[in-house]
Formats: structure tokens, sequence, C-alpha cells
């Protein structure tokens, strides 16, 4: 997968050498290139924002570096298959909810591009011109403010790359985790057997697997309604069984 990340603060993805995500780049499962906003600027102050129309506090980003910057990273016109170019994601406590089904819908584009917002947001023009030659999403990670769109992307990028292929050494965790199955993951525990005095449930020391499927089945039934009662609310009457339902 390639992605591109334009940015005022290229250095907030320094860590992006790190870890999985550093190995992903390092063996070209991820072509990553980070590109500083001000590249695209035409001033000696390489200025990127300005006063909002219609007055308001804080500051707007411009729309002609932004506009340059993806007329360089996402050249020419929407083809018919639409996958010669990008999809343009935009961080912002505006858009739609990131959740792990749409980072398995982002980890099968071939070529991600990423626009970080900074001060009060980008100038609408630029998604707006955008979306009449690339898909454009524009994501929130939650209803809270950041104060750009950085961070985001850096959780948006892992979510997303730990389900390319070949990313996780054990594809098998990717069925067990929290939200696989609209579900949070029952709790994890392993050796020593007693820690504190605290004792590491029977069950998963007894190799019954079947009893071992059904106790972390229960755990995961019981964590979710007690944490999440809107993804109990969201399950599908179907995929529930009937011990699902004494539980
Ligand atoms: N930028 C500022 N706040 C944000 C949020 N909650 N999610 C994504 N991008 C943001």
């Amino acid at each position: 997968m390639r992605v591109d990340i334009v940015s005022i603060f290229p250095e907030y993805f320094a860590p992006l050498d790190l870890s999985l995500i550093g190995k992903a780049r390092a063996n070209g499962t991820l072509r990553l290139a980070v590109h500083d906003l001000r590249t695209w600027t035409h001033d000696v102050h390489r200025t990127v924002d300005d006063t909002p129309y219609g007055g308001g506090p804080g500051m707007v980003m411009r729309p002609e570096p932004w506009g340059e910057a993806l007329d360089a990273l996402a050249p020419g016109e929407l083809s018919p298959d639409g996958h010669t170019l990008p999809r343009l994601i935009v961080p912002s406590p505006a858009g739609v909810p990131f959740t792990q089904a749409l980072a398995h819908e982002l980890a099968a584009e071939s070529h991600l591009l990423f626009a970080c917002g900074r001060y009060e947001g980008i100038d609408q023009r630029v998604l707006d011109h955008a979306a009449t030659r690339m898909p454009v999403t524009e994501v929130s990670l939650g209803d809270y403010v950041l104060f750009g769109g950085e961070v985001a992307v850096l959780v948006i990028l892992e979510a997303v790359t730990r389900l390319l292929p070949g990313v996780l050494g054990n594809a098998g965790s990717l069925d067990e985790e929290s939200h696989a199955h609209g579900l949070l993951e029952a709790p994890l525990y392993t050796k020593p057997a007693t820690w504190r005095g605290l004792d590491v449930p029977e069950v998963l020391r007894s190799g019954d697997h079947g009893r071992i499927a059904r106790w972390r089945r229960d755990e995961a039934l019981l964590r979710t309604a007690g944490r999440r009662p809107d993804m109990i609310g969201a399950l599908a009457p179907e995929t529930l069984d009937k011990r699902d339902r004494a539980t």
C-alpha cells in the first residue's frame, strides 16, 4: 500500500519508523512518504492559514497550498475505475466515526492520502474540489477535539497497517481480538498461574477447548454488555446462540 501524509508538522510522524509499522515500511508492504505542506507555499512567511470568513475564533487553513499539494500527490482526473487516484482521508472531529470496519475498508485501498488540518480546519473548497476527482472521507477518532489531524493519522495508520497481509506474525490474532465479531475481547492471562494471590481462571488451565471457547464467549458478552451496551444492541440476532442469550 502507498501512503502519503501532508502536514505542517512532519516531525509528528517519526514514530512510524518503529516497531511493526517500521518493519512494514522496511520490507515494502507500506510505502510511506511524509510531506511538509509549506513546500507548496510561495511567500516568505510560508503562510498556510488566515482568518475565517464570517468571523469567529481561530484561523482556517488557506486553500492554495492544499490545492497544490493535492495536485502534486494525486495528479490527474478520476478514471472510470477510480483506481489511479488515491483515497483522500481528512481527519476531523466532524468526520464519520473511525471503526474497525472502516480500517478494513482502508486496508483494501492501494493508495491513501492523508491531509492533516490544524487550527480550526481546512477551507471547505479544498475537500469539495478534491471530491470532484477522487474519493474523500472525513474521519473522526471520537467525540473530542484534538489540536490537529496528525495524531489521528498515526492512529488510523496503525489500525490499517496491522490489517495488511503479512504484517502480523499470527493472522489468527486478527480473528480473536476486540471488535472482530462485534464484541470486546475476553480477559487475557499468562504465566504464572498464581500471582499476588490471584489465580488464572481454572477453565483456561483445563485444556478443554470447548469449555475455554464457551468461557471466552461468555466473558466477551458480559464485558461488552457492561462497557458497551451499544455494541450488544447492534449484534445481529442470528449471530447469537442459545447459550449467548442465557448469558
Ligand atoms: N482533529 C481534531 N479532532 C479530531 C478528532 N476527534 N478526530 C479526528 N481528527 C481530529
